[in-house]
Parts: C-alpha cells; structure tokens; sequence
C-alpha cells in the first residue's frame, strides 16, 4: 500500500508560534491560556504539567499572566486584562491581528465590514470584538439577507482565515451582482489554502484518506469535507489509536493530512501505524 504523506499536513505557521510562545513562557507568573491554545489534548496535557492551564474567561479567577491563542479576541479583552492588572502574552496570528486592523481601520472610514465565517468560531467572535457597531456574518450565501443590507453604503468583506475559497468567492460575486459597493480583502490564509489544495490533489488520486485532528477544529472539519467530495472513503482520526484496518482492505494508495492543530508526533504515529497494517 502506497501512502502519500501531504507536505503541508500539521502545525500552521501561527499555531506553531503560539505553541511555542506558551511552551517557552517563564514560569515566574501564574498564567493560563484563554481557551485551549490548540485543539489537542496532548498539548493541552503537556501544558498543564507546566503549570498552565486553560480558562474561558479573565472573571473570578486570580491570574497575573494570560495567554491569547492564535485565534485572536476582541478589543475589550485587553482592555480588560490592563484594567485587571493582567499581564498579556500575545500569542495571536500575525495574519489574525491583520484582520483586527482592517477592520477597525476600514470602519473608521464608513464601511460596514461583513465577515464570512462561522459566528460561533473564536476568530470570528474576535474580528467582532475589532468594531463599534459589530459585523454582519454570513456563514454562507443562504444566510445574505439583501433587506440588512443598503445600496448607498460601502460594504468591507473579510474572512475567516480557515474558510473555504469557493464559499466566500460566491458570496462577494453574489454582493457584487446585486450592485453593493463592496471592497474585498482576501484574508484566507495561504497555510490552509494551500493544506485544502493539497488535500484536494492527493484526494483525487487515492483510494482512502486520512484526516488527523480533533472534531472540534474548524479547519481540520474542511479539510475532512473537501477531501470527502473526491474519496469516498475518507475518514478523520484523532490520533494513530482510531486507526481500523477494515478502511484499507484491498486499497492500494492511501493518503494522509492533517489540520492545523494537529502535533508533528501525532501524524509521525498515524504513519507508522498505517504501515504497520499494512505489513500485515
Ligand atoms: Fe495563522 Fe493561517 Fe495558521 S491564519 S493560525 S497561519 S491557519
């Protein structure tokens, strides 16, 4: 059986960067991470035997150090933090942070901002927190409601850094067609752009795939989808332990990626249990 490992499977660029950051913090304080810092417990295991761990809020809960995860917060949490004498550890994605301008910025200019993504996702909730008057997201063309929206206004549309090109490619040409005044900027990141590509190709030509990452992890979840729509046989997997044997009877090419948040021991195990079946 021929596994086909994608290049860009694991740890994005920012998520790295906030792993390290918490990892690499002196331990003179007492911190924790504002949710989890990525979705894995392994990490979040690790973490706490380090001292950190995770809560949901700054409220009730004696700290001097917070960390913020890669998925950005709103304004008010730093304010917050300042007024509460809370040191912070600003383990924010850089590309994240560049939303949280654009935002504040273009409204400051008049633009209402629109945001296409998931308003439960903390990005989202996030990129929010960066504006006065709040967003107006849409998760998907379903939920563009033209009688919210006015045609003498100028609209900004931004992303989820995680969302799938072609959802918001229609939405803005649907915006567009109806003769909104609209301003795009492409905040899809190029890690899960790139990841989704590469799934794509690998899942055309192979007779199973394998996802790695949690269930609660937007972006492994699209990955799972869009990898699902070229092999029917695709499956999302934790870790090497969820692996069946059934999955790969009379396959001959398997491929494997992986979401953002999901550790380079994790996908080095899958491997080798994968190979490990097949020897049998
Ligand atoms: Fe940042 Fe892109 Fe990762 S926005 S957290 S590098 S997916």
């Amino acid at each position: 059986m021929e596994i086909i490992l994608a290049k860009s499977a694991g740890f994005c660029f920012g998520v790295h960067r906030a792993v390290d950051m918490a990892f690499k913090t002196e331990e003179d304080k007492k911190t924790y991470t504002l949710g989890h810092i990525i979705h894995n417990e392994t990490v979040t295991r690790k973490l706490k035997q380090k001292g950190i761990e995770s809560v949901e809020a700054l409220d009730n809960i004696p700290m001097e150090k917070v960390i913020i995860r890669a998925h950005g917060v709103p304004e008010a949490v730093y304010k917050e933090a300042e007024s509460k004498n809370i040191e912070v550890l600003d383990a924010t994605c850089p590309y994240v942070t560049k939303i949280h301008r654009l935002v504040s910025r273009y409204e400051k200019e008049g633009y209402r901002i629109i945001v296409i993504g998931d308003a439960k996702h903390p990005e989202i909730i996030g990129i929010n927190g960066w504006t006065k008057e709040g967003c107006i997201i849409y998760k998907n063309k379903e939920d563009v409601d033209f009688t919210e929206l006015d045609l003498n206004k100028k609209y900004l549309i931004v992303s989820q850094t995680t969302y799938k090109k072609e959802v918001v490619d229609g939405i803005v040409k649907l915006l567009e067609e109806a003769g909104y005044d609209v301003k795009f900027i492409n905040t899809i990141c190029n890690a899960t752009s790139e990841r989704q590509e590469e799934a794509k190709e690998i899942s055309k030509e192979v007779d199973a795939m394998i996802v790695i990452g949690s269930s609660f992890s937007s972006n492994t979840q699209k990955l799972f989808e869009i990898c699902k729509s070229y092999c029917q046989d695709t499956y999302c997997i934790e870790e090497a332990k969820d692996l069946n044997a059934e999955w790969f009877k009379s396959k001959n090419k398997v491929g494997v990626t992986a979401g953002a948040s999901t550790p380079k021991d994790v996908i080095e195990e899958v491997l080798e249990v994968l190979k490990g079946m097949d020897a049998q």
